[in-house]
C-alpha cells in the first residue's frame, strides 16, 4: 500500500486518519481542555485535533515505540500542547493519575492496526515473507509465531472462530497442525498459503484475511484490552464529556456498542454507527469499513 493513497491532510503521512471530521465534531467544542487520544498511532487525529483548537491540550498513548516516534516527530510543532507516552490504554486510569490529570474532555480510541503497522514488516501482512511476529508491543512476549505453532488445534479454532467470525475455523486449524507436524510455520506468507489451500469457499476478501486479523487480536489481547479501556476512559471523563471508538469489523464493534450499553453512566449518542461519506472512501478505501460510536458522560 503507498503511503500516499489519499490525503487531504497530510500527503506524505505513513497512516491516512479515518473519519476525522465525525471524531472532531463530536468530541470536541471550544471549550474542550483536554483531549486524549488513547491510540495515537502516527497522530494523525491528534495532528489535525491542535491545529483547529489552540487551546486543547492532547495526551497521546500507544504501546507501539516506533509509532510513537513518528507521532512525536510529526507532532513536534506543537510542543507543549502534546504529551506522547507508551502505555497500553487499558491503563488508561493510572496513566492520568501518574500525570496528575484528574479528568478529561474527551477520549479517542482509534482501533486496529495502521497503516504503517501493516508495512512495518512484522507479519502483519499475508503477502509478506515477514517472521509471523503481530505484535504492537515489542516488548511483551506472546508473538503469532508461538500461537500458530505451539497453541492445542481446539484452541486454534476457537480464537479463529470467534475472533475472525471465520466459518471455516475448524478446517484452518486441522491444516495448521498437520503443516506444522512437518516444519514449524515461519512466515506470513506460507501461513497464507496454508490457509488458502485449506479454505473451500472464495469470498470478495482474500481467504487469510479474517484468520490474520484474529491471531493479531490474540496476540495484542485486544478484546481484553478494549473492555477494560472503555471501563476506565468512563471513570476519568468529566460529565458532559465524550468518548468515540472507531472499529473496523463486527466483532470490535459490537463489543462497543454493548460495553456502551452496560456502562449506566454512559449516554449513547449514536443509535447506529457514524460511517464514512463516500467521497472518503473513494479516496482512502482502508476507510471502508469503519464505524464510529459516541458516548457521553451523564
Ligand atoms: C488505527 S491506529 C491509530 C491511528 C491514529 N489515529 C492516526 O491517525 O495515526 C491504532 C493504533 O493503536 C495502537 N494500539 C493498539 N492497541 C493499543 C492499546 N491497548 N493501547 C494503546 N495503543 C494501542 C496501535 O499500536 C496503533 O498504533
Amino acid at each position: 500500500m503507498m503511503w500516499s493513497e489519499s490525503s487531504d491532510f497530510d500527503n506524505d503521512a505513513p497512516h491516512v486518519p479515518v473519519l476525522v471530521e465525525e471524531v472532531i465534531s463530536n468530541l470536541l467544542n471550544e471549550e474542550t481542555e483536554i483531549f486524549v487520544d488513547a491510540t495515537i498511532g502516527c497522530g494523525g487525529h491528534t495532528k489535525e485535533v491542535l491545529r483547529r483548537f489552540k487551546k486543547v491540550k492532547v495526551i497521546g498513548l500507544d504501546v507501539d515505540e516506533e509509532a510513537i516516534q513518528i507521532a512525536k516527530k510529526r507532532l513536534e510543532e506543537f510542543e507543549g500542547r502534546v504529551t506522547i507516552l507508551k502505555g497500553n490504554y487499558r491503563n488508561i486510569e493510572r496513566v492520568l493519575d501518574d500525570l496528575k490529570v484528574r479528568e478529561v474532555d474527551a477520549i479517542l480510541f482509534d482501533l486496529g492496526i495502521s497503516s504503517f503497522q501493516l508495512n512495518s514488516r512484522r507479519g502483519f501482512s499475508f503477502h509478506d515473507d515477514d517472521f509471523l511476529d503481530m505484535r504492537m508491543d515489542k516488548e511483551r512476549d506472546l508473538t503469532a509465531f508461538q500461537v500458530v505453532n505451539r497453541y492445542p488445534m481446539r484452541r486454534l479454532a476457537q480464537i479463529i472462530r470467534s475472533y475472525g467470525d471465520e466459518k471455516e475455523a475448524s478446517r484452518i486449524a486441522r491444516a495448521i497442525v498437520l503443516r506444522r507436524k512437518l516444519k514449524e510455520i515461519r512466515t506470513a506468507k506460507e501461513l497464507a498459503e496454508i490457509i488458502e489451500k485449506a479454505k473451500r469457499r472464495r469470498g470478495k476478501i482474500h481467504p487469510a484475511t479474517l484468520t490474520f486479523q484474529a491471531l493479531r487480536m490474540e496476540v495484542n489481547e485486544e478484546m481484553e484490552n478494549l473492555k477494560e479501556g472503555l471501563i476506565g476512559a468512563t471513570r476519568v471523563l468529566r460529565k458532559g464529556g465524550r468518548i468515540g471508538v472507531i472499529s473496523f469489523h463486527s466483532i470490535e464493534d459490537r463489543a462497543v456498542k454493548n460495553l456502551f450499553r452496560a456502562e449506566t453512566c454512559l449516554r449513547v449518542l449514536t443509535k447506529k454507527p457514524i460511517k464514512p461519506k463516500r467521497e472518503e472512501v473513494l479516496k482512502n478505501p482502508r476507510s471502508r469499513s469503519a464505524k464510529l460510536r459516541v458516548a457521553e458522560k451523564i
